[in-house]
């Protein structure tokens, strides 16, 4: 076997090891990934997406890639096929990772790397992410059959409204992800949240690119005070398979908090994708977060997998 750099394939070399991982995503997650997929293999093609790929006899079975915001490089995915003909797929993670690290905490210019990797257990790629010093937090995959009915609604303070994300609500809803996550042990884990032009990066990253499954406005909500006019909360979800939605985002002021309002913007959000027939919601979560994993078990999500965010600063 032999650890090659990506940018020396095409999409015809890549495409038939993106098939399997389709179908895991499909298993694990109950996700879409093949228009993710389309979007790597256009990367591949152009020769612009850095990673590495394990080869044997031409053959691609496994492959990781990177990509550079700024000063930070996140690592986007790692894949290794789990058939008869890799004998060790866990050592081939472990090689092409060493190297996707080692890559960038020699790279000029970059102080941080973050990776989330939804479809490994807890624990199960770690060695080499705590070898070269990263941190780790562990963080649910949780979901909800939406096929039974609301299982009681939330009751909302008189003065918050909610209604539907609008393209004016940009700038107001950077600045609330700001304030909501200061101090929060998520801007450990993503450091957008920590400036208002990171949180707008994230924002555009949701909404404008279909990295995490399609942008769902109809299933997107803002909690406004009514009298004030101003946002203190919201919740942002895609579509990641026809049928499955998954809340990329939501967070309330913390002033505003404990009254309702996050409960609120679950409920719309759910309300939305019960009358357009989804039948399935998921989320993401640090497990460190209990007050958010108390109000989704309370609202009858179940954690499905236990997956680590590492994060390195240099
Ligand atoms: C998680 C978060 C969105 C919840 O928002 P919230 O507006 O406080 O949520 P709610 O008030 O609807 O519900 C939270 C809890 O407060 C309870 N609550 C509601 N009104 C209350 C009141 N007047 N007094 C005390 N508790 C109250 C709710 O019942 C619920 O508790 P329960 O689940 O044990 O029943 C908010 O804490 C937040 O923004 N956190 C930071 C960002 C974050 O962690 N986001 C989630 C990332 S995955």
């Amino acid at each position: 076997m032999e650890i090659l750099d990506l940018r020396h394939f095409s999409s015809v070399d890549l495409r038939p090891l993106l098939e399997d991982e389709i179908q895991l995503w499909a298993r694990l997650l109950s996700w879409d990934y093949s228009a993710s997929s389309e979007m790597i293999l256009r990367y591949v093609d152009a020769k612009i997406l850095p990673g590495y790929a394990a080869v044997d006899r031409g053959r691609i079975f496994g492959y990781s890639f990177f990509v550079y915001e700024g000063s930070k490089g996140v690592i986007g995915d790692l894949f290794v096929a789990s058939d008869q003909r890799v004998s060790d797929p866990n050592e081939v993670e472990t090689q092409l990772l060493t190297h996707v690290i080692e890559t960038l905490q020699q790279s000029p210019g970059i102080h941080r790397i973050e990776a989330q990797l939804l479809v490994h257990d807890a624990g199960a790629v770690a060695s080499p992410f705590v070898r070269q010093g990263f941190q780790r937090r562990a963080r649910l995959f949780m979901v909800l059959p939406l096929g039974e009915p609301a299982k009681r609604a939330a009751h909302l303070d008189e003065e918050i409204e909610i209604r539907r994300w609008s393209e004016q609500d940009y700038q107001a809803a950077a600045s609330v992800i700001t304030t909501a996550y200061r101090g929060h042990v998520d801007s450990e884990i993503n450091d957008q949240y920590r400036t208002l032009s990171g949180s707008l990066r994230f924002l555009n990253n949701i909404v404008r690119f279909p990295g995490c499954g399609t942008f769902d406005p109809e299933a997107s909500f803002v909690a406004v005070h009514k009298r004030a006019h101003t946002l203190v909360g919201l919740i942002l979800c895609s579509r990641v398979r026809d049928d499955a939605g998954h809340i990329t985002q939501v967070c309330v002021l913390p002033e505003y908090r404990c009254h309702g309002t996050g409960e609120s913007l679950m409920g719309a959000t759910m309300a939305s994708l019960r009358q357009r027939n989804f039948s399935l919601l998921s989320l993401t979560v640090t497990e460190a977060n209990d007050r958010a994993v108390e109000l989704y078990k309370h609202l009858g999500f179940e954690t499905k997998r236990v997956f680590d965010a590492f994060m390195w600063e240099g």
